[in-house]
């Protein structure tokens, strides 16, 4: 572990903290400013040449400074001769933005991965990513780690009576499956229409909540209007108590007030993008994912395999 470095962005410091206590090493010197012009300034401030190094951002809002800072921190550290750096992910952002809709359209996701491999990363570490596929995008390695096991180890001390886990779209059906099992739980499916980026319709759902506890699946909270919209279906379809899990609480608009007021039952997130004191609630459980990204680095670090984690 002498070889091993960890430095961080801004977008996620506490977590950067977590992971390096988790490693029991202190987090690498850099200095992150901004130049009058409002470039982002980059400063290493310790010799990184013989080190295997780590970089955590999560790609949150302010989105785009998030990404020139990952990006210009990993081109000094390639210019500083970093022996390896592995650029950590916790949230990807543009991963919506991952094939075309319509003509004319940019695939933003793969441009994001281009300009990472470009900067210098000579591999990924992410959570959670919107799409799967986006691991092709890469042509070097990707960690591609779930929150699952976290999300449905806390949801199992609930102990929740008659469990139906609900995907709230189709595109959400393999990740509702994966709980559905770990939690020996039914399944129901919604169909979802996605009118305007921030606003969706409910059309119709398969399965029974009657008299039963949902638990919404889904691998983001962006406006929170999935998650409401999906709560009232379930609600007027008979359910007793409404739960949500995601791996992404990016909490924009009205969602944190929104979920502070009650609509649910209980939110459940993971601390992939950090949550400002403001937005936190009775209603909001926030886990972290710091052990996982921690152990994670420790076996990229020694060549363990990082796959049985989840066996
Ligand atoms: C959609 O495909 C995603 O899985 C989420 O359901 C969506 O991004 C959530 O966005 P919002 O909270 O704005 O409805």
């Amino acid at each position: 572990m002498d070889t091993l470095q960890v430095f961080s962005g801004t977008s996620n410091p506490d977590l950067a903290s977590e992971i390096c206590a988790y490693l029991q090493i202190p987090l690498g010197k850099a200095q992150i400013t901004r130049f009058p012009n409002d470039e982002v300034k980059i400063r290493i401030e310790q010799n990184v040449a013989p080190f295997d190094v780590f970089v955590i951002q999560s790609l949150s809002a302010p989105v785009d400074h998030h990404i020139m800072q990952m990006l210009i921190m990993i081109d000094a550290l390639r210019r500083g001769s970093a022996e390896r750096i592995t650029a950590v992910i916790p949230y990807f952002a543009y991963a919506k933005q991952e094939k075309k809709t319509a003509p004319r359209e940019p695939i933003s996701a793969k441009l994001v991965a281009n300009l990472l491999t470009v900067a210098g990363a000579d591999r990924i570490l992410t959570v959670d990513l919107h799409s799967p596929a986006i691991e092709g995008f890469f042509d070097i390695p990707v960690d591609h780690l779930r929150a699952a096991p976290i999300l449905a180890d806390h949801l199992r001390t609930l102990h929740i009576e008659h469990p139906v886990v609900v995907s709230p779209d189709s595109g959400g059906v393999a990740r509702a499956t994966d709980f559905r099992y770990r939690l020996g739980a039914a399944i129901a499916i919604i169909a979802k229409n996605r009118l305007r980026p921030d606003s969706v319709e409910m059309i119709d759902m398969v399965g029974d909540v009657r008299n039963c506890t949902a638990i919404i699946v889904d691998d983001m909270i962006s406006t929170g209007g999935t998650l409401f919209e999906a709560a009232d279906m379930l609600k007027s379809r008979g359910a007793e108590k409404v739960f949500a899990v995601a791996s992404h609480a990016i909490l924009a608009n009205q969602a944190a007030p929104s979920i502070a007021s009650g609509r649910l039952n209980g939110v459940v997130v993971t601390n992939t993008i950090a949550i400002p004191p403001e937005k936190h609630s009775p209603y909001l459980t926030v886990l972290s994912v710091a052990p996982l990204i921690g152990e994670t680095i420790r076996r990229i670090h020694l060549n363990l395999s990082v796959s049985a984690l989840f066996t």
